[in-house]
């Protein structure tokens, strides 16, 4: 096998201080084209007594204001921008599941680095030039699609634009073109799995060797049963629309621990989410992000409300990210007792006779907040099998987390299937 850290490109060759010392630079650049072209970031700094010319040393960024998805919303559509329109080559939108959409904007330098880093994500995920990338993230104002597609092209793959839907199609095009690469959701990974099955085809004798997942949380016993289902590497790639897009952190094939962040233009940091605080590398907390080269629209000091922690380098000289725990505001509170989906996810996934579809239902009983798990039986699970994987998920929960829950094993397919990120939470609470 060729050594894969032969193709690094000249961001990925620095030296930690070369790297301190690029990024000290760059983020002294990008504060001051905020400050100096986009009135809400003057006038967050001018209320918080700080100039971009105060920010001396990669610590100094810790006296600048946060930016959260609420600024974002009051100033939307092209509040946040940094530069004329003529000058706007692209649009992206986040769904916003509340309220009003983000409006992201990118110029061609700014496409141009998001296909680079797209591309280093690919290549670090195990992809090369000539390899076939069948992107099945879907296309339009999500960035998942297009950003994957340009960034494929930029390593000089071959693109099969599947986007997403179309089940079966989709199958059909991985037997008929080949490709060794898949960039998709996790969880529409497995519903591709199902229609793999339903046609009677062997998902692990595909040309698949690589799954790039990203865009949802999910856990290494998800990555255990995807690997094991197509005979594959799975690994996490990471990214968010008000940053770039996908190919903001991405996971080494040779290591799968956790995601090398793309720190020579994405900044990290690691705040308590409650006070804001900064915590040092290795405790968990909320990532909050810095762009240090972007043009359209600079992004300072952004809350993303993704749980993780910072680690060392390993395969590559910039900090890892771990597995994303969940957003914050997808942590359920259950009687005072903090829950993930993903935490759910690991219990599941661990039991015999469950498939890997489960759905959290919040429900109010009276005064106080209930949740039911359901997970779906896999078809050949008899109803002993059902009966002890209900009382084993719960008492997994019970012991692992904390609380009590109400178990219901489905019948296989009942579940609704994702076609992108999937919804694992069902409030019916205000109902
Ligand atoms: O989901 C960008 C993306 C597309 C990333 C394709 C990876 C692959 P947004 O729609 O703006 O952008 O959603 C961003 O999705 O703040 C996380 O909560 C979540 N997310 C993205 N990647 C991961 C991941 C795209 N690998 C939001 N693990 C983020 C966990 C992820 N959560």
């Amino acid at each position: 096998m060729t050594d894969v850290t032969d193709l690094r490109d000249a961001g990925e060759r620095l030296d930690l201080e070369g790297l301190r010392a690029l990024q000290l630079e760059r983020l002294r650049a990008s504060l001051r084209h905020a400050y100096d072209n986009v009135p809400f970031y003057r006038e967050s700094f001018d209320k918080a007594g700080v100039r971009p010319e105060d920010c001396r040393s990669l610590a100094d960024l810790a006296r600048f204001p946060f930016t959260a998805k609420a600024d974002l919303r009051a100033n939307y559509p092209y509040g946040m921008f940094a530069v004329p329109q003529d000058r706007i080559r692209r649009l992206h939108a986040s769904s916003g599941t509340t309220g009003r959409p983000t409006v992201v904007g990118y110029t061609d330098g700014d496409l141009s680095l998001w296909a680079d880093m797209v591309a280093r994500s690919i290549r670090a995920a195990g992809g090369r030039p000539g390899d076939k990338v069948h992107v099945a993230y879907g296309y339009g104002l999500f960035t998942g699609g297009l950003g994957a597609h340009y960034g494929a092209e930029r390593l000089g793959c071959t693109v099969i634009p599947a986007s997403g839907g179309m089940t079966a199609r989709q199958v059909q095009l991985i037997q008929d073109l080949k490709p060794e690469i898949i960039m998709v959701t996790p969880s529409y990974m497995l519903t591709l799995l199902d229609e793999f099955e339903r046609q009677g085809v062997d998902p692990r004798g595909t040309s698949l060797r690589v799954g790039i997942f990203g865009a949802e949380p999910w856990t290494e016993q998800m990555r255990r049963e995807i690997e094991e289902r197509f005979a594959i590497d799975a690994v996490d790639i990471y990214g968010l629309s008000e940053v770039i897009g996908p190919g903001v952190a991405q996971e080494c094939v040779e290591t799968k621990d956790g995601l090398h962040v793309w720190e020579d233009h994405f900044f990290p940091e690691i705040v308590d989410p409650v006070t804001g605080e900064p915590l040092p590398d290795g405790e968990e907390g909320e990532l909050v992000f810095t762009s240090l080269t972007k043009e359209a629209m600079p992004i300072i000091r952004y809350r993303t409300r993704d749980l993780t922690r910072l680690l060392p380098g390993t395969a590559r000289v910039f900090r890892r990210m771990e597995k994303i725990t969940g957003r914050s505001d997808d942590m359920v509170i259950l009687r005072g007792v903090n829950l993930f989906p993903t935490q759910v996810e690991e219990i599941v996934l661990r039991t015999p006779g469950v498939a890997p579809h489960f759905q959290l239902r919040l429900s109010r009983e009276g005064r106080m907040d209930a949740l039911t798990v359901r997970a779906e039986a896999r078809p050949d699970a008899s109803p002993e099998v059902r009966d002890a994987a209900a009382r084993s998920i719960a008492a997994a929960v019970k012991d692992g987390i904390g609380v009590s829950v109400t178990v219901e094993i489905v019948e296989p397919e009942s579940l609704e299937r994702s076609v992108g990120k999937i919804r694992r939470i069902v409030d019916l609470r205000s109902k």
